[in-house]
């Protein structure tokens, strides 16, 4: 998704901004482009591609000085990848520059109001109509201009706007689209998200939708829609600049992989205590637990996947009956909320538009709304009832690793303490699994010290055409999972595939050679499992398989075979997904693929 950058004080405003939209390269981007207030009026610059290219046209920032402008990188929607369709864009007398993160729906009305109007577009973009329109309205008082556009303009935006007339002031929006303000001496930022300015403050504004900010060098004002000012609490930031930077690893992602001991143990461990379970963060009673009669669960890709783990545990421990919901899908089927109904919202962002909007659906529909998201202060977070936040840190690769196997925890945190309220599990199980549960960080940390393992398994493997990961129970859950890592980071083709629907129709696609990943970790189904991998052997598969390490037969049927520690059959998961991410990680490296931002991708994908 786009990225913004903005500054007002008094430093030389280009190079904070290239080094802002450097922090923000992870949410994808295709060109990017800076406007700065420049010996008396607003300069544009801008590129396709990376922003090296921008940076060396800019000379490093020593072209165009001053102290005040906006910057961008742009993931296209509307408009292919191009100098002229990239932020910032400008009205035609270049007075007034805008950058935007979304997407402006009724773009083609508004064009053709201001063509008939006069105005001439250069660009294929949405954005550009913001622009025209922003300068139609304009009459000496941007405030009063944004709040006209606001009312003109359907769809998602974050806006940065400057102009010529006015030098000492930057004015932003935001609706749908993530916007923060950062707070500092004789300085003032906006940014899309945090990493963009954490080295220069960490007291933030978090803008709601709707709200109109004016930036000075020295003041901060908050406008709603009617120009009423509104006064926010200052939320200060907590993690340190180097969780936003790679540390020492080659990739964010690797980095990512091996915090996962430390984000799972600062998941779960504030809220196991005495061998028990404490969600002090969420207000649902003991009686609200008990009136539950339904759970949805809904969420986009990876955190989806998080949510079908989360169905079994739920359904298993507490004995509630859980539906899970592609948030894409859900928003748009007229879903069945009735007296009762809990929805499970899980987002690592807590921007994602589709699944900003399943909340929104599912609360105009009389649903408590409980959040599972690792952005504090984000959209969906402060929209919903309950947050049950994973202290995983930011996660900057695109292709989520920590922030998974913490949603993980929280699922199962959440059945556990359900299953507790509801009578359905005694305190000895309770106790039993939480043991487990404490030990899991222990063990991803062994299994991450035999990562090398897994690398040179992906070194024989990483020119496979197609792989097929196959699983029960589980084990399915966690082998769409780990076909969704493979596919993204390393474009090569997967499917993941219920072992036991294998027979009725995709087995013809097994040939001499097709690499299958088995993930055999419920001992209730393994015999199952060894069935399923003598089937693929007998047509020519190469076999991986995951195992407990209890269950050594294996070795007997499958070629390569990776171990994870003894623990609970319904805890495996946050065990089983680990080899898959650093599988995927590794054959993504020998092929040289860009794995922190892959192809096409954005980190938060903030537009439907
Ligand atoms: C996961 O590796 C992907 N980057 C993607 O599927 C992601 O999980 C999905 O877009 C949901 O994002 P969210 O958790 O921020 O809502």
């Amino acid at each position: 998704m786009c990225g913004i950058v903005g500054y007002i004080g008094k430093r030389q405003v280009t190079p904070i901004l290239l080094e802002g939209l450097k922090k923000l390269e992870y949410r994808g981007y295709d060109s990017a482009g800076v406007a700065v207030y420049h010996e008396n009026k607003v300069n544009v610059m801008k590129a396709k591609g990376r922003l090296k290219i921008l940076e060396e046209r800019l000379d490093g920032g020593k072209k165009l000085t001053g102290t005040m402008g906006i910057g961008h990188t742009r993931w296209a929607t509307h408009g292919e990848p191009s100098d002229v369709n990239s932020h910032p864009h400008t009205s035609t007398s270049g007075c007034i520059a805008i950058v935007h993160n979304g997407i402006i729906e009724n773009y083609l009305r508004l064009r053709e109001f201001l063509t008939g109007k006069g105005y001439t577009f250069v660009s294929d973009t949405d954005t550009e109509v913001v622009a025209h329109l922003t300068d139609y309205y304009y009459e000496g008082d941007l405030v009063d201009t944004i709040i006209k556009v606001m009312q003109k303009v359907e769809g998602s935006y974050a806006l940065g706007i400057i102009c010529n007339d006015k030098p000492g002031e930057l004015v932003a929006v935001r609706k749908d689209s993530p916007l923060i303000v950062g707070l500092g001496e004789n300085e003032n930022f906006i940014a899309s998200d945090i990493p963009a300015i954490l080295e220069y403050t960490r007291n933030i504004y978090l803008l709601e939708d709707k709200e109109i900010v004016r930036l000075t060098q020295d003041e901060v004002t908050i406008y709603n829609s009617d120009k009423e000012e509104i006064s926010k609490e200052v939320f200060t930031v907590n993690w340190d600049v180097s969780a936003a930077e790679k540390g020492g690893y080659e990739h964010f992602m690797i980095k990512e992989i091996c915090e996962q001991p430390k984000a799972i143990k600062d998941t779960i461990g504030p809220r196991i205590q005495n061998g028990g379970i404490t969600l002090d963060d969420i207000k649902l009673t003991k009686q609200d637990i008990e009136a539950i009669r339904k759970i949805y669960i809904v969420a986009c890709g990876t955190a989806w996947h998080a949510g079908i783990v989360g169905k079994t545990a739920i359904e298993r421990l507490a004995r509630i009956p859980v539906e899970v919901d592609l948030a894409s899908e859900f928003r748009y089927r007229n879903p069945i909320i009735e007296e009762g109904t809990l929805v499970i919202i899980i987002s690592q962002s807590g921007e994602t538009a589709d699944t900003l909007a399943a909340l929104r659906e599912a609360k105009k529909r009389g649903a408590r709304i409980l959040s599972v998201v690792n952005v504090v202060g984000s959209s969906i977070a402060r929209e919903s009832d309950d947050i049950l936040y994973t202290w995983a840190g930011p996660e900057i690769a695109v292709a989520s690793t920590k922030a998974y196997t913490t949603q993980l925890s929280a699922m199962y945190l959440i059945a556990l303490h359900m299953g507790v309220v509801k009578g359905h599990i005694t305190q000895d199980e309770v106790n039993t699994i939480v043991r487990h549960f404490e030990q899991i960080p222990d063990k991803v940390q062994s299994i991450l010290e035999n990562k090398e393992s897994i690398q040179y398994f992906a070194s024989k493997h990483y020119n496979a055409k197609h792989v097929f990961f196959i699983g029960r129970g589980l084990d399915y859950n966690i082998a769409l999972e780990g076909s969704l890592k493979l596919k993204e980071i390393s474009y090569i083709h997967s499917e993941a595939y219920a072992a036991g629907e294998l027979k009725h129709g995709t087995i013809a696609l097994i040939e001499k050679g097709t690499l299958v990943v088995a993930l055999a970790t419920q001992d209730h189904l393994f015999e199952k499992m060894l069935s399923n991998i003598k089937e693929v052997k007998a047509r020519g598969a190469v076999v991986l398989a995951i195992a407990q390490e209890t269950n050594r037969e294996i070795e007997k049927e499958a070629d390569f075979v990776l171990y994870i520690p003894e623990t609970d059959p319904l805890l495996t998961t946050i065990q089983t997904v680990v080899p898959l991410q650093l599988f995927a990680y590794y054959v993504s490296v020998e092929k040289g693929c860009d794995v922190d931002k892959p192809r096409n991708l954005a980190k938060s994908v903030t537009v439907e």
